[in-house]
Protein backbone atom coordinates (compact mmCIF):
# COMPACT_ATOMS: atom_id res chain seq x y z
CA UNK A 1 0.00 0.00 0.00
CA UNK A 2 1.63 3.67 -0.92
CA UNK A 3 1.10 6.23 1.36
CA UNK A 4 -2.13 8.00 -0.71
CA UNK A 5 -3.71 4.84 0.11
CA UNK A 6 -4.11 5.19 3.92
CA UNK A 7 -7.74 5.27 4.52
CA UNK A 8 -8.96 7.96 6.39
CA UNK A 9 -9.82 7.65 10.07
CA UNK A 10 -13.15 6.18 10.07
CA UNK A 11 -15.12 9.56 11.26
CA UNK A 12 -15.66 12.51 9.08
CA UNK A 13 -13.07 15.67 10.20
CA UNK A 14 -13.45 18.30 8.77
CA UNK A 15 -10.54 21.03 8.41
CA UNK A 16 -8.84 19.23 6.07
CA UNK A 17 -8.34 21.87 3.13
CA UNK A 18 -4.92 22.97 1.26
CA UNK A 19 -3.14 26.21 1.98
CA UNK A 20 -5.19 29.16 0.47
CA UNK A 21 -3.25 32.50 0.51
CA UNK A 22 -4.93 35.73 -0.16
CA UNK A 23 -2.01 37.63 0.47
CA UNK A 24 1.29 36.78 1.32
CA UNK A 25 1.85 36.76 4.87
CA UNK A 26 2.27 38.53 6.74
CA UNK A 27 -0.91 40.48 5.51
CA UNK A 28 -1.78 44.06 6.53
CA UNK A 29 -3.73 43.15 9.17
CA UNK A 30 -1.47 40.89 11.02
CA UNK A 31 0.72 43.45 10.44
CA UNK A 32 -0.88 45.95 12.26
CA UNK A 33 -1.89 43.46 15.24
CA UNK A 34 2.10 42.34 15.43
CA UNK A 35 2.85 46.10 16.12
CA UNK A 36 0.11 46.20 19.11
CA UNK A 37 1.49 42.79 20.42
CA UNK A 38 5.14 44.54 19.86
CA UNK A 39 4.18 46.98 22.10
CA UNK A 40 2.20 45.39 24.73
CA UNK A 41 3.36 41.76 25.43
CA UNK A 42 7.29 41.42 26.84
CA UNK A 43 9.84 40.85 24.44
CA UNK A 44 10.98 37.06 24.35
CA UNK A 45 13.93 35.57 22.60
CA UNK A 46 17.51 37.54 22.27
CA UNK A 47 17.58 40.80 21.55
CA UNK A 48 18.46 42.33 18.14
CA UNK A 49 20.69 44.97 16.99
CA UNK A 50 19.43 48.76 17.87
CA UNK A 51 18.45 48.58 13.91
CA UNK A 52 17.19 45.87 13.72
CA UNK A 53 14.86 46.50 16.67
CA UNK A 54 13.53 49.91 15.18
CA UNK A 55 12.56 48.25 11.88
CA UNK A 56 10.85 45.23 13.63
CA UNK A 57 9.04 47.48 15.80
CA UNK A 58 7.01 48.89 12.68
CA UNK A 59 7.42 45.85 10.31
CA UNK A 60 7.00 42.71 11.94
CA UNK A 61 7.89 39.97 9.81
CA UNK A 62 8.13 35.89 9.47
CA UNK A 63 4.82 36.04 11.91
CA UNK A 64 1.12 36.04 11.54
CA UNK A 65 -1.71 36.28 13.77
CA UNK A 66 -4.38 33.60 14.26
CA UNK A 67 -7.95 34.12 14.04
CA UNK A 68 -10.05 30.92 13.92
CA UNK A 69 -9.29 27.08 13.31
CA UNK A 70 -10.75 23.93 12.57
CA UNK A 71 -9.36 20.44 12.17
CA UNK A 72 -5.91 20.86 10.56
CA UNK A 73 -6.48 24.56 8.91
CA UNK A 74 -5.33 27.65 10.77
CA UNK A 75 -6.97 31.23 9.47
CA UNK A 76 -5.41 34.34 9.82
CA UNK A 77 -6.88 37.96 10.61
CA UNK A 78 -6.07 38.48 6.63
CA UNK A 79 -8.27 35.32 5.79
CA UNK A 80 -5.12 33.53 4.63
CA UNK A 81 -5.52 29.67 5.21
CA UNK A 82 -2.65 27.68 6.36
CA UNK A 83 -1.86 23.75 6.34
CA UNK A 84 -1.14 23.01 10.57
CA UNK A 85 1.98 21.19 10.81
CA UNK A 86 2.83 22.09 14.55
CA UNK A 87 -1.07 22.01 15.98
CA UNK A 88 -0.07 24.13 18.95
CA UNK A 89 3.48 22.85 19.42
CA UNK A 90 1.85 19.02 19.40
CA UNK A 91 -0.83 19.88 21.52
CA UNK A 92 -4.12 19.75 19.32
CA UNK A 93 -3.83 15.95 18.82
CA UNK A 94 -7.16 15.90 17.14
CA UNK A 95 -6.38 19.08 15.33
CA UNK A 96 -8.28 22.31 16.17
CA UNK A 97 -12.03 22.50 17.39
CA UNK A 98 -12.80 19.05 17.26
CA UNK A 99 -16.70 18.11 17.25
CA UNK A 100 -15.98 16.07 19.96
CA UNK A 101 -14.26 17.69 22.19
CA UNK A 102 -16.90 21.12 21.37
CA UNK A 103 -20.26 19.33 22.42
CA UNK A 104 -18.60 18.12 25.35
CA UNK A 105 -17.43 21.32 26.42
CA UNK A 106 -20.25 23.12 25.82
CA UNK A 107 -22.32 20.26 27.92
CA UNK A 108 -19.97 20.32 30.32
CA UNK A 109 -19.83 24.68 30.39
CA UNK A 110 -23.91 24.05 31.05
CA UNK A 111 -22.79 22.04 34.45
CA UNK A 112 -20.26 23.22 36.24
CA UNK A 113 -16.85 25.42 35.80
CA UNK A 114 -14.57 25.04 39.19
CA UNK A 115 -15.20 23.03 41.73
CA UNK A 116 -13.19 23.28 44.85
CA UNK A 117 -9.56 21.38 44.34
CA UNK A 118 -9.89 17.91 47.07
CA UNK A 119 -11.94 19.18 48.75
CA UNK A 120 -15.19 18.70 47.25
CA UNK A 121 -13.76 17.44 43.74
CA UNK A 122 -15.85 17.27 40.71
CA UNK A 123 -16.87 13.87 39.12
CA UNK A 124 -15.06 15.47 36.12
CA UNK A 125 -11.71 15.22 37.61
CA UNK A 126 -12.53 11.80 39.67
CA UNK A 127 -13.56 9.94 35.71
CA UNK A 128 -10.44 11.69 34.56
CA UNK A 129 -8.17 10.70 37.64
CA UNK A 130 -9.77 6.86 36.64
CA UNK A 131 -8.96 6.86 33.10
CA UNK A 132 -5.12 7.80 33.48
CA UNK A 133 -4.54 5.46 36.05
CA UNK A 134 -5.68 2.69 33.72
CA UNK A 135 -3.29 3.76 31.51
CA UNK A 136 -0.59 2.48 34.00
CA UNK A 137 0.15 -1.07 34.46
CA UNK A 138 -1.10 -2.18 37.82
CA UNK A 139 -2.42 0.31 40.63
CA UNK A 140 -1.56 3.70 40.17
CA UNK A 141 -2.60 7.15 41.45
CA UNK A 142 -2.58 10.57 39.82
CA UNK A 143 -2.18 14.55 40.50
CA UNK A 144 -3.47 16.72 38.16
CA UNK A 145 -2.13 20.17 37.11
CA UNK A 146 -2.85 22.86 34.30
CA UNK A 147 0.77 23.00 32.03
CA UNK A 148 3.48 20.18 31.34
CA UNK A 149 6.07 22.34 33.32
CA UNK A 150 3.27 21.56 36.56
CA UNK A 151 2.83 18.07 36.33
CA UNK A 152 6.96 17.34 35.75
CA UNK A 153 7.39 19.99 39.17
CA UNK A 154 4.76 17.58 40.84
CA UNK A 155 6.78 14.14 39.54
CA UNK A 156 9.93 15.56 41.01
CA UNK A 157 8.53 16.32 44.20
CA UNK A 158 6.82 12.59 44.22
CA UNK A 159 10.77 11.63 43.96
CA UNK A 160 11.94 13.73 46.12
CA UNK A 161 9.11 12.42 49.05
CA UNK A 162 9.54 9.27 47.83
CA UNK A 163 13.31 8.75 47.95
CA UNK A 164 14.24 11.58 50.40
CA UNK A 165 17.10 12.08 48.30
CA UNK A 166 17.49 15.94 46.06
CA UNK A 167 19.60 14.11 43.32
CA UNK A 168 18.05 14.81 39.81
CA UNK A 169 19.56 12.96 36.77
CA UNK A 170 18.60 14.77 33.34
CA UNK A 171 19.58 14.82 29.71
CA UNK A 172 21.41 17.25 27.68
CA UNK A 173 18.98 18.95 25.52
CA UNK A 174 15.69 17.90 27.10
CA UNK A 175 12.93 20.04 27.63
CA UNK A 176 10.41 19.90 30.75
CA UNK A 177 8.70 23.46 31.18
CA UNK A 178 10.61 26.61 32.64
CA UNK A 179 8.70 27.07 36.01
CA UNK A 180 11.73 26.66 38.52
CA UNK A 181 11.27 22.64 39.07
CA UNK A 182 11.90 21.72 35.67
CA UNK A 183 13.92 24.54 34.66
CA UNK A 184 17.05 23.36 36.62
CA UNK A 185 16.61 19.95 34.76
CA UNK A 186 16.36 22.04 31.42
CA UNK A 187 19.11 20.68 29.25
CA UNK A 188 18.22 22.18 25.78
CA UNK A 189 19.45 25.94 26.13
CA UNK A 190 21.84 26.87 29.28
CA UNK A 191 20.75 30.65 28.44
CA UNK A 192 17.07 29.77 29.72
CA UNK A 193 19.01 28.95 32.84
CA UNK A 194 21.58 30.86 33.59
CA UNK A 195 20.02 34.06 34.70
CA UNK A 196 18.09 31.94 37.31
CA UNK A 197 20.93 29.46 38.49
CA UNK A 198 21.70 30.63 41.57
CA UNK A 199 17.68 29.87 42.46
CA UNK A 200 17.57 26.28 40.79
CA UNK A 201 18.18 22.97 43.00
CA UNK A 202 21.74 22.43 42.28
CA UNK A 203 21.65 18.64 42.44
CA UNK A 204 21.15 18.32 38.95
CA UNK A 205 23.44 16.22 37.31
CA UNK A 206 23.49 16.57 33.11
CA UNK A 207 24.20 13.34 30.96
CA UNK A 208 24.18 13.34 27.04
CA UNK A 209 20.96 12.04 25.63
CA UNK A 210 22.14 9.30 23.49
CA UNK A 211 21.09 8.26 19.78
CA UNK A 212 23.29 5.60 19.15
CA UNK A 213 24.12 2.50 20.84
CA UNK A 214 27.69 3.66 21.53
CA UNK A 215 26.52 7.11 23.39
CA UNK A 216 24.13 5.03 24.89
CA UNK A 217 26.68 2.73 27.02
CA UNK A 218 28.54 5.60 27.60
CA UNK A 219 25.34 7.87 28.77
CA UNK A 220 24.49 4.48 31.25
CA UNK A 221 28.08 4.73 32.30
CA UNK A 222 27.98 8.52 33.69
CA UNK A 223 24.60 7.97 34.82
CA UNK A 224 26.14 4.63 37.02
CA UNK A 225 28.89 6.88 38.07
CA UNK A 226 26.33 9.33 39.18
CA UNK A 227 23.98 7.42 41.21
CA UNK A 228 26.41 5.46 43.22
CA UNK A 229 26.60 7.54 46.25
CA UNK A 230 22.77 7.41 46.59
CA UNK A 231 21.97 11.07 46.86
CA UNK A 232 19.96 10.87 43.44
CA UNK A 233 16.12 9.91 43.55
CA UNK A 234 14.98 11.21 40.11
CA UNK A 235 16.03 10.35 36.59
CA UNK A 236 14.02 12.44 34.66
CA UNK A 237 13.78 11.38 30.78
CA UNK A 238 11.82 12.01 27.44
CA UNK A 239 11.29 8.78 25.73
CA UNK A 240 12.40 10.99 22.34
CA UNK A 241 13.91 14.44 22.78
CA UNK A 242 11.07 16.73 20.95
CA UNK A 243 11.89 20.07 21.45
CA UNK A 244 15.89 19.11 21.35
CA UNK A 245 15.08 18.31 17.86
CA UNK A 246 12.82 14.73 17.88
CA UNK A 247 16.25 12.98 19.11
CA UNK A 248 15.42 8.78 19.21
CA UNK A 249 17.30 6.75 21.57
CA UNK A 250 18.15 2.95 20.94
CA UNK A 251 15.50 1.45 22.45
CA UNK A 252 16.97 -0.55 24.79
CA UNK A 253 18.88 2.33 26.38
CA UNK A 254 15.12 3.51 28.24
CA UNK A 255 14.85 -0.25 29.58
CA UNK A 256 18.59 0.00 30.76
CA UNK A 257 17.98 3.31 32.08
CA UNK A 258 15.09 1.81 34.04
CA UNK A 259 17.27 -1.06 35.46
CA UNK A 260 19.77 1.58 36.50
CA UNK A 261 17.41 3.22 38.38
CA UNK A 262 15.77 0.24 40.08
CA UNK A 263 19.51 -0.70 41.53
CA UNK A 264 19.84 2.31 43.18
CA UNK A 265 17.08 3.30 44.34
CA UNK A 266 16.04 6.27 42.39
CA UNK A 267 12.79 6.89 40.17
CA UNK A 268 12.85 6.70 36.77
CA UNK A 269 10.19 9.75 35.23
CA UNK A 270 8.99 9.57 32.26
CA UNK A 271 8.25 12.72 30.43
CA UNK A 272 5.92 11.95 28.03
CA UNK A 273 3.97 15.25 28.00
CA UNK A 274 5.20 15.27 23.91
CA UNK A 275 5.35 11.71 23.14
CA UNK A 276 2.38 10.50 24.69
CA UNK A 277 -1.05 9.80 24.01
CA UNK A 278 -0.07 8.86 20.43
CA UNK A 279 1.92 11.10 19.14
CA UNK A 280 4.57 9.08 18.70
CA UNK A 281 2.88 6.02 17.69
CA UNK A 282 1.54 4.88 20.85
CA UNK A 283 -0.62 5.86 24.24
CA UNK A 284 2.58 5.79 26.08
CA UNK A 285 6.30 5.60 24.68
CA UNK A 286 8.08 3.40 27.47
CA UNK A 287 5.46 1.11 28.03
CA UNK A 288 5.79 0.06 24.62
CA UNK A 289 9.52 -0.11 24.72
CA UNK A 290 9.09 -1.95 28.30
CA UNK A 291 10.18 0.50 30.28
CA UNK A 292 7.74 1.11 32.37
CA UNK A 293 8.67 4.35 34.46
CA UNK A 294 8.05 4.98 38.20
CA UNK A 295 6.27 8.63 37.17
CA UNK A 296 4.63 9.17 34.25
CA UNK A 297 4.10 12.99 33.22
CA UNK A 298 1.07 13.99 30.61
CA UNK A 299 0.09 17.54 29.35
CA UNK A 300 0.32 19.06 25.77
CA UNK A 301 -2.79 17.08 23.71
CA UNK A 302 -4.35 15.85 27.05
CA UNK A 303 -7.06 18.34 27.27
CA UNK A 304 -8.05 18.23 23.49
CA UNK A 305 -6.99 21.77 23.24
CA UNK A 306 -7.44 23.18 27.08
CA UNK A 307 -5.00 23.70 29.49
CA UNK A 308 -4.49 20.39 31.65
CA UNK A 309 -1.46 17.89 32.75
CA UNK A 310 -0.96 14.92 34.84
CA UNK A 311 1.35 13.30 37.03
CA UNK A 312 0.74 9.12 37.62
CA UNK A 313 2.56 6.62 38.98
CA UNK A 314 2.49 3.18 40.80
CA UNK A 315 0.45 3.86 44.22
CA UNK A 316 2.95 2.87 46.52
CA UNK A 317 5.17 6.08 45.04
CA UNK A 318 2.16 8.16 45.08
CA UNK A 319 1.78 7.46 48.78
CA UNK A 320 4.82 9.19 49.56
CA UNK A 321 1.98 12.53 48.98
CA UNK A 322 0.81 10.80 52.41
CA UNK A 323 3.01 12.69 54.92
CA UNK A 324 2.74 13.33 59.31
CA UNK A 325 2.32 17.07 58.18
CA UNK A 326 0.35 18.52 55.04
CA UNK A 327 2.47 18.15 52.21
CA UNK A 328 0.47 18.92 48.99
CA UNK A 329 0.79 19.81 45.25
CA UNK A 330 -2.15 21.96 43.80
CA UNK A 331 -3.37 25.10 42.84
CA UNK A 332 -6.94 26.74 42.26
CA UNK A 333 -7.41 25.75 38.69
CA UNK A 334 -6.45 22.21 39.41
CA UNK A 335 -8.39 19.54 38.00
CA UNK A 336 -10.12 22.28 36.44
CA UNK A 337 -14.25 20.57 35.39
CA UNK A 338 -13.65 21.83 32.02
CA UNK A 339 -10.36 20.26 30.92
CA UNK A 340 -11.48 17.65 32.76
CA UNK A 341 -13.87 16.92 30.35
CA UNK A 342 -12.63 17.83 27.45
CA UNK A 343 -9.41 15.38 28.52
CA UNK A 344 -11.92 12.38 29.02
CA UNK A 345 -13.75 13.36 25.31
CA UNK A 346 -9.65 13.04 23.96
CA UNK A 347 -9.35 10.06 25.34
CA UNK A 348 -12.59 9.20 24.20
CA UNK A 349 -12.02 10.02 20.32
CA UNK A 350 -8.27 8.35 20.58
CA UNK A 351 -9.67 5.29 21.44
CA UNK A 352 -12.86 5.38 19.25
CA UNK A 353 -10.56 5.80 16.23
CA UNK A 354 -7.60 4.11 17.29
CA UNK A 355 -5.09 6.93 16.76
CA UNK A 356 -2.04 5.92 18.25
CA UNK A 357 -2.04 3.37 15.40
CA UNK A 358 -2.94 5.68 13.12
CA UNK A 359 -0.06 8.09 14.20
CA UNK A 360 2.76 4.60 14.17
CA UNK A 361 1.11 3.26 10.54
CA UNK A 362 1.03 6.90 9.16
CA UNK A 363 4.38 8.36 10.16
CA UNK A 364 5.95 5.08 9.28
CA UNK A 365 5.05 5.70 5.66
CA UNK A 366 5.22 9.32 5.74
CA UNK A 367 9.19 9.34 6.94
CA UNK A 368 10.39 7.40 3.75
CA UNK A 369 8.43 9.41 1.57
CA UNK A 370 9.70 12.34 3.06
CA UNK A 371 12.80 11.22 3.01
CA UNK A 372 12.74 10.45 -0.37
CA UNK A 373 11.65 14.10 -1.29
CA UNK A 374 14.30 15.96 0.22
CA UNK A 375 16.90 13.55 2.11
CA UNK A 376 19.28 14.25 -0.61
CA UNK A 377 18.81 18.22 -0.63
CA UNK A 378 22.21 19.71 0.00
CA UNK A 379 20.52 21.69 3.10
CA UNK A 380 19.35 18.63 4.87
CA UNK A 381 21.37 16.49 7.44
CA UNK A 382 19.13 13.97 8.57
CA UNK A 383 14.89 13.25 8.67
CA UNK A 384 14.15 11.22 11.17
CA UNK A 385 10.95 10.49 13.46
CA UNK A 386 8.76 8.36 15.06
CA UNK A 387 4.45 8.28 14.79
CA UNK A 388 3.91 11.61 14.04
CA UNK A 389 6.49 13.85 15.66
CA UNK A 390 9.39 14.73 12.43
CA UNK A 391 12.57 16.25 13.14
CA UNK A 392 14.19 17.40 9.87
CA UNK A 393 17.74 18.52 10.76
CA UNK A 394 18.87 21.06 8.30
CA UNK A 395 22.85 21.40 7.59
CA UNK A 396 24.60 24.60 8.32
CA UNK A 397 24.74 25.71 4.85
CA UNK A 398 21.40 27.15 5.42
CA UNK A 399 21.55 30.53 7.18
CA UNK A 400 19.38 30.77 9.66
CA UNK A 401 18.48 26.96 10.22
CA UNK A 402 14.84 25.95 10.56
CA UNK A 403 13.99 29.56 11.49
CA UNK A 404 14.68 30.30 7.84
CA UNK A 405 12.50 27.18 6.19
CA UNK A 406 9.51 27.76 8.61
CA UNK A 407 9.56 31.51 7.06
CA UNK A 408 9.58 30.19 3.32
CA UNK A 409 7.15 27.57 4.87
CA UNK A 410 4.49 29.97 5.79
CA UNK A 411 4.23 31.85 2.91
CA UNK A 412 3.20 28.37 0.97
CA UNK A 413 0.49 28.36 3.86
CA UNK A 414 2.33 25.86 5.64
CA UNK A 415 2.67 26.09 9.97
CA UNK A 416 5.63 24.42 11.28
CA UNK A 417 7.82 24.69 14.58
CA UNK A 418 11.41 24.33 14.97
CA UNK A 419 13.57 22.92 17.40
CA UNK A 420 16.97 21.21 18.04
CA UNK A 421 19.90 23.04 20.75
CA UNK A 422 20.95 26.01 17.43
CA UNK A 423 17.21 25.94 15.84
CA UNK A 424 18.30 23.80 13.29
CA UNK A 425 15.46 21.21 13.59
CA UNK A 426 12.33 21.94 11.72
CA UNK A 427 9.62 19.93 14.13
CA UNK A 428 6.21 18.50 12.25
CA UNK A 429 3.54 17.43 14.81
CA UNK A 430 0.38 17.41 12.40
CA UNK A 431 -3.12 15.73 13.96
CA UNK A 432 -2.94 12.32 14.59
CA UNK A 433 -6.49 12.84 12.16
CA UNK A 434 -4.66 14.44 9.37
CA UNK A 435 -5.74 13.53 6.06
CA UNK A 436 -2.79 12.20 3.69
CA UNK A 437 -3.17 14.26 1.34
CA UNK A 438 -2.62 17.71 2.79
CA UNK A 439 0.90 15.64 4.16
CA UNK A 440 1.41 14.50 0.37
CA UNK A 441 0.87 18.41 -0.53
CA UNK A 442 2.89 19.87 2.19
CA UNK A 443 6.06 16.84 1.09
CA UNK A 444 5.90 18.51 -2.39
CA UNK A 445 6.11 22.30 -1.16
CA UNK A 446 8.89 21.41 1.28
CA UNK A 447 10.56 19.87 -1.58
CA UNK A 448 10.26 22.83 -3.99
CA UNK A 449 10.61 25.22 -0.75
CA UNK A 450 14.54 23.38 -0.49
CA UNK A 451 15.33 23.76 -3.71
CA UNK A 452 14.72 27.59 -4.30
CA UNK A 453 17.14 28.11 -0.91
CA UNK A 454 19.71 26.15 -2.22
C1 LIG B 1 8.68 17.11 26.81
C2 LIG B 1 8.10 18.36 27.40
N1 LIG B 1 7.93 18.44 28.71
C3 LIG B 1 7.41 19.53 29.29
C4 LIG B 1 7.03 20.62 28.54
C5 LIG B 1 6.48 21.83 29.21
O1 LIG B 1 5.12 21.93 28.99
P1 LIG B 1 4.41 23.34 29.23
O2 LIG B 1 4.91 24.26 28.17
O3 LIG B 1 2.94 23.03 29.10
O4 LIG B 1 4.78 23.77 30.60
C6 LIG B 1 7.19 20.57 27.16
C7 LIG B 1 6.82 21.72 26.32
O5 LIG B 1 7.17 21.84 25.18
C8 LIG B 1 7.75 19.42 26.57
O6 LIG B 1 7.95 19.33 25.24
Amino acid sequence: MSFSEIPPPPEHDPGNDLPELRVRPPGPQSRTWLTRHGRASAPMGPRPAASIARIKADVPDGSIVLSTGLGSNLIDVDGNRYVDLAQGFGAQLIGHRHGSIQRVLELQAGRLWQALGDVYPSDAKIGLLERLTALYPGRAQALLGQSGADAVSAALKTAALHTGRPGVIAFRGSYHGLSYGPLAACGLRESYRSPFAAQLNPAVSFVPFPTDADQAARALQLCAEHLVDGTVGAILVEPIEGRGGVLIPPDTFLTELKGLAVAHGALLIADEIWTGLGRSGSWLRMNELGAVPHLVCLGKGLGGGLPISACFGAAEVMQAWSQPEEVVHTSTFAGTPLACATALALLDVLKRQDLPARSHALGARWLPELRAAVGTSPLVAEVRGQGLMIGIELSPRLAGGAVTLQRALLERGYITSTGGGARDVLILTPALNVHEPLLAAFTSALAGTLRLLG
